[in-house]
């Protein structure tokens, strides 16, 4: 399973922790940018890492971080392929890939601490999709 994730200027810092985070698991990451807290057009990135998600293989899985992820969001749930969910708590998390399926994780990093952003991804990477009314649901998007 490959993990690709990319941020704007919001999103560096977290970036480099989770990437860490998951490294340390021994998680395929690939970086798309941006490298540093200059600041940058958000959809510049995110359709970077959406034109790469959307031939890499069903398991991956996609990380986008800006200030609220609301904008990183917008730009990946343009493509067909993507559910990407915003999620700013566990729970939230959780019900993203249990009833949604979520394959791309939005994340706000200016409204979120660091143990709460390492929990989120956690949840992300473990959690699957639940019985069969939810695939349904899931299908029908
Ligand atoms: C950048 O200031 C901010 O607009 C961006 O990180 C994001 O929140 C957009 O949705």
């Amino acid at each position: 399973m490959n993990i690709l994730i990319a941020n704007d200027h919001a999103g560096y810092s977290y970036k480099e922790k989770i990437k860490k985070y998951l490294q340390q698991k021994k998680i395929n990451v690939i970086d798309i940018g941006c490298d540093s807290e200059n600041s940058v057009d958000y959809p510049d990135f995110a359709h970077k890492l959406a034109q790469q998600f959307i031939k890499e293989e069903e398991e991956s899985l996609g990380i986008l971080i800006c200030g609220t992820g609301n904008g990183v969001s917008m730009v990946a749930n343009k493509y067909q392929k993507i559910r990407a969910a915003l999620c700013w708590n566990k729970e939230v998390a959780i019900l993203a890939k249990q009833h949604n399926d979520a394959n791309v994780l939005s994340l706000p990093a200016r409204y979120l601490d660091e143990k709460t952003v390492i929990e989120i991804v956690d949840i992300f990477i473990r959690e699957k999709i639940e019985e069969e009314r939810h695939k349904r649901r899931v299908s029908k998007i």
